[in-house]
Order: C-alpha cells, then sequence, then structure tokens
C-alpha cells in the first residue's frame, strides 16, 4: 500500500467520540471537502443540515436503531433537486452525494476526527424521521447522517483487496 494514499486505509467508522465539542471551523473544513466533490456533470445538488445542538443530537440518536453513538455532531447530506446546476442531478443524486460524503469522511480522518456514515436513504422510516427532527421540505432529499467528533476509538487502518473481485480486459 502507498504511504501517499494512508488516509484512505485510515478512516474507519468511528462509533465511540470523546465528549467534547467539535469546533465550527473544523466542520466547516470538512464542508468544504465535501463540496469539492465529483458530481454527474458538476450538477452539485447537495445541501446539509450541521446538527450540533445537543437535544437535536439525542433525538436523532434516540430514533435511530443504528445510530445510537455519542458523537458531538451530526451532518445530514440532503439532494435538493431545484437548486441542482444540472438536470442530470435528478437520476445521479444519490451518487453526487455520497461522493460528498466520502471526502468528509477522509477528510475527517485527515483531520484526526472520527467519523461514521449513518444510512438513511433508502430506508423511508429512517429518511421519514430525519425529515420530521430536522424540518425537512418533503421535496428535499435525505441520503444520510454523517456523525462526526473526536474519536475514543482507534481502528487499525486496512484495505479490504480481495484479488478474485478484480477482473483484467473481460469478466
Ligand atoms: C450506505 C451505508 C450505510 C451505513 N449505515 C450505517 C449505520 O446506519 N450505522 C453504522 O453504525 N454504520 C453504518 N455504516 C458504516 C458501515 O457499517 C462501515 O462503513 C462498514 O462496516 C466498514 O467499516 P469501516 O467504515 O470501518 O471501513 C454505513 C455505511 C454505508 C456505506
Amino acid at each position: 500500500m502507498d504511504p501517499r494514499l494512508n488516509i484512505i486505509y485510515q478512516r474507519r467508522s468511528i462509533r465511540v467520540f470523546e465528549h467534547r465539542e467539535l469546533e465550527e471551523e473544523k466542520i466547516k473544513e470538512l464542508l468544504q471537502a465535501g463540496m469539492a466533490a465529483p458530481s454527474a456533470s458538476n450538477g452539485q445538488p447537495w445541501e446539509f443540515i450541521v446538527v450540533t445542538d445537543p437535544e437535536q443530537l439525542s433525538k436523532l440518536q434516540s430514533k435511530l436503531e443504528h445510530g445510537k453513538y455519542n458523537a458531538p455532531a451530526a451532518i445530514a447530506v440532503l439532494a435538493n433537486l431545484s437548486i441542482a446546476k444540472k438536470e442530470s442531478s435528478i437520476r445521479f443524486w444519490v451518487q453526487d452525494c455520497s461522493a460528498a460524503v466520502e471526502n468528509i469522511l477522509i477528510a475527517a480522518a485527515g483531520l484526526d476526527l472520527g467519523s461514521v456514515w449513518i444510512g438513511a436513504y433508502p430506508k423511508e422510516d429512517v429518511s421519514n424521521m430525519i425529515h420530521e427532527v430536522l424540518e425537512i421540505p418533503e421535496d428535499i432529499h435525505v441520503l444520510n447522517l454523517i456523525y462526526v467528533g473526536y474519536p475514543a476509538e482507534e481502528k487499525p487502518p486496512r484495505t479490504q483487496y480481495e484479488e478474485e473481485r478484480v477482473h483484467w480486459q473481460k469478466y
């Protein structure tokens, strides 16, 4: 593994966080990384909600079966097709927003923060709950939440490379 790519391998899902606020400036850095992502025809359909209010966080955390972790911040990743710069976002918003999410997760690792992708789309119940708690208009899609904060668990860097998954020239 080439050490120049270490940050890719160091990014792991972190589910235990220090009880410590995450500085707004770090959150903004993460969002800059998110909005540097590629998107179909550069349509950039994304919007983000940053949640740091403990009451809002605990509402989300208590209602998420797979998201009961003590992160001090959550970023909801949304697609708003009415502000997308290209029509292709109608078909590609999931990929576009996913690229932004991965950028944020890797950026978090680069800033020595921990993060984890909490899935919403295509689970309607989870998506509806997030719409309700964060007062998101109905026509805006929710892809996921990203929990982020200072990590209180360590995981080893790794690839999950499997030679047999790779085909060359033909299947
Ligand atoms: C679409 C998607 C949905 C996920 N949803 C959750 C989730 O709801 N809760 C959670 O703890 N982890 C969730 N994860 C994180 C995965 O469990 C994690 O990425 C996987 O186990 C690999 O571990 P790693 O991230 O440390 O490499 C999700 C990841 C993806 C890509």
